[in-house]
C-alpha cells in the first residue's frame, strides 16, 4: 500500500479525514497536519472533494494539500511560507532554473527583451532567477507576496518588492515560473501587463496546462494579446509554456 503525504489544515481535519485511517501524525508548521494517507483513500477523497467543499492540490511532486475552497489562497500561503527555507531542496532546482531560462529566451526571441532592461519575475519565490542567465543579463526585480520567500530571495541578491506599486518603470518584460497554475488573483499581474509597451511580453508556464485559458482571457480583456507564442524546453515538461505579446 503506497502512503502519500497529505497536509491538511488543522481546523479542517475532522471534516476531511473522517473515515480515513490516519498514519503517524506530526503537527506540521503553521497549524497544518502532515499525515499519511493510502493512495486509494486519496482517490476517494479527490472523487468526493466537490461535494465536501474542498479542493485537493498536488504540489511540488511530494505534497497533497486538502483545502476548503473558501480558504484556498490562505492555506497555499501558509504552505509556501512553511516550506520556504527548504523550497530549493524539495523542488527540482534544475527544473525551475530551466523554466526561467526558457521563459526569458522566449521574451528575447518574441517580445523585444534586450540585455540590461528591467525584467519582472512575478511570484519569484526564493529567487531562483538569480541562478540563471536572466540574473546576469537583465536587471531583475522579483515580486512576491510572502515575506518568508522574499527574505531568502534578497539574501540571494535579488531585488524584491511586495506589490506592483513598487516596480520600476519602464518594464522590458515579465516572467512567471510555476505560479499561474496556482490560480492567483490576477489584479497585480494585470497591472504589470498594462504597463508593458506594445510588442513587449509576459512569458509564463502553466503546469499541466492549468490556468492558461483563464489568464489568456484576462489579458485579452485588459489591453489585448497580439500573439501567443508557444515555447519549449528540450529538458523538462513545464506544461504549457508561452509568451503573450502585448498589442
Ligand atoms: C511554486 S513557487 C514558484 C517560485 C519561483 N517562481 C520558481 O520558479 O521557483 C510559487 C510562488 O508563487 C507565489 N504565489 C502564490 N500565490 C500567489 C499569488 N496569488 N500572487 C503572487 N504570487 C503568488 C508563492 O508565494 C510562491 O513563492
Amino acid at each position: 500500500m503506497r502512503v502519500m503525504r497529505v497536509i491538511v489544515h488543522a481546523s479542517d481535519v475532522d471534516v476531511v479525514l473522517s473515515g480515513i485511517e490516519r498514519g503517524d501524525q506530526t503537527l506540521y508548521e503553521s497549524g497544518m497536519w502532515d499525515v499519511g494517507i493510502a493512495e486509494a483513500d486519496l482517490l476517494r477523497l479527490e472523487r468526493n472533494a466537490g461535494s465536501a467543499g474542498v479542493v485537493v492540490e498536488k504540489l511540488l511532486d511530494e505534497f497533497v494539500l486538502v483545502i476548503r475552497e473558501t480558504r484556498r489562497q490562505d492555506v497555499l500561503d501558509q504552505f509556501f511560507a512553511s516550506i520556504a527555507p527548504r523550497y530549493a531542496v524539495v523542488t527540482q532546482r534544475d527544473r525551475n532554473r530551466d523554466c526561467v531560462e526558457a521563459l526569458t529566451f522566449g521574451l528575447r526571441q518574441f517580445a523585444a527583451l534586450s540585455d540590461g532592461e528591467q525584467l519582472v519575475d512575478f511570484g519569484c519565490g526564493d529567487g531562483v532567477v538569480v541562478e540563471t542567465s536572466a540574473g546576469l543579463r537583465n536587471r531583475v526585480v522579483g515580486i512576491e507576496r510572502l515575506s518568508e520567500m522574499s527574505v531568502i530571495a534578497r539574501r540571494a541578491g535579488l531585488h524584491v518588492v511586495q506589490t506592483q506599486r513598487d516596480l520600476p518603470d519602464p518594464i522590458g518584460g515579465c516572467i512567471s515560473s510555476y505560479v499561474l497554475h496556482l490560480g492567483p488573483q490576477l489584479d497585480e499581474l494585470l497591472d504589470i501587463w498594462k504597463r508593458l509597451a506594445p510588442g513587449r511580453g509576459l512569458a509564463a508556464n502553466f503546469h499541466k496546462g492549468v490556468g492558461f485559458t483563464r489568464v489568456r482571457s484576462a489579458l485579452v480583456a485588459h489591453g489585448g494579446v497580439a500573439t501567443v507564442r508557444d515555447l519549449r524546453s528540450d529538458r523538462f515538461d513545464h506544461g504549457k509554456l508561452v509568451v503573450f505579446v502585448r498589442k
